[in-house]
């Protein structure tokens, strides 16, 4: 992973950098592509000495080249282009990416998905902490935090960072566990009910907008406990794959009985809610 540049307008479009480019290789491919047309007869020639003799290089040679390089420098270009300038139409900041599990989601619809991450990564692009974003202030127009703020050092700070990089009128999409087991990733500090989180954002930024919805019900979220264990059971007896059909048969059947009884989807006293997801918008 590069250090960490500080994301900006011109990295992230290329600005006039890659304008003049496009204008260079339209310029050469107009330039050479009726080169290569013109009758040999009428090309002027080079002799280039080439060992012990010499070969005639025509202009066409030349336009041939100079295209055929003209599109492999595009294609390498291309390739090792950021993701951040490759997709349609919004720009995604995934923070905390992990191995960027979202990106099939938005990849159809973004013209760019930058993800950061604190460790080595080799799915981020950009090493960072939520808490310090490299990013300049309202630069993406969805913001992704999922699973992160449970590891950081300062959630309040990490809050803040998040509404500074978010476009206005745009989206955080943010979520928090409220039950899990611990996983250190590198550190696994914070839990919080939905009213925690709501309060989290609600005091660190000026939302337009904030919803903070439960993503899961109490049953999921039991299911989701036991299927662990069972996963773990399993694989200590190395037979997680026989664990398998259990472990789905657990959380399928918790989601089933919260969809059927709607008292356990919802945020009252004695829920035990997994994660919640924050759409908080920030204003235009
Ligand atoms: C549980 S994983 C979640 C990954 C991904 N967002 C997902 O939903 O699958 C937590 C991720 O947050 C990253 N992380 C931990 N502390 C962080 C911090 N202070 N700033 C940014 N990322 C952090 C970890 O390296 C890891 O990739």
């Amino acid at each position: 992973m590069a250090s960490p540049p500080v994301l900006s307008r011109t990295l992230r479009y290329g600005g006039k950098a890659d304008e003049a480019r496009v204008s260079a290789r339209a310029a050469t491919l107009a330039a050479a592509v009726p080169l290569v047309f013109l009758h040999v007869n009428h090309q002027p020639s080079v002799s280039l000495p080439v060992g012990g003799t010499s070969v005639d290089v025509t202009l066409a040679d030349l336009a041939i080249l100079a295209v055929a390089l003209t599109a492999v420098a595009s294609g390498l270009r291309r390739g090792l282009r950021p993701t951040s300038v490759r997709y349609g139409r919004y720009r995604v900041l995934d923070v905390g990416c992990g191995v960027k599990p979202y990106l099939p989601f938005f990849e159809p619809f973004a013209d760019a998905f930058v993800g950061v991450d604190v460790a080595d990564n080799p799915h981020a692009d950009v090493r960072g902490r939520v808490e310090d974003l490299p990013v300049e202030d309202g630069l993406f127009e969805i913001v992704l935090c999922n699973q992160v703020l449970e590891h950081c050092d300062d959630p309040t700070h990490a809050v803040r960072e998040l509404r500074r990089v978010v476009a206005p009128g745009e989206c955080v999409l943010a979520s928090t566990h409220g039950v899990q087991v611990y996983h250190p990733a590198p550190e696994d500090l914070w839990r919080w009910t939905h009213a925690g989180r709501d309060r989290l954002f609600s005091q660190n930024g000026d939302w337009a907008s904030l919803s903070v919805r439960p993503g899961s019900g109490t049953t999921a979220c039991l299911g989701m406990l036991l299927a662990h264990y069972v996963d773990l059971v399993a694989q200590k007896a190395r037979a997680r794959v026989l664990g398998k059909p259990l472990v789905a048969a657990l959380n399928l059947g918790a989601r089933g009985l919260d969809r059927r009884v709607p008292s356990l989807r919802e945020l009252i006293p004695g829920s035990l809610i997994a994660t919640c997801h924050v759409v908080a918008e920030a204003p235009r």
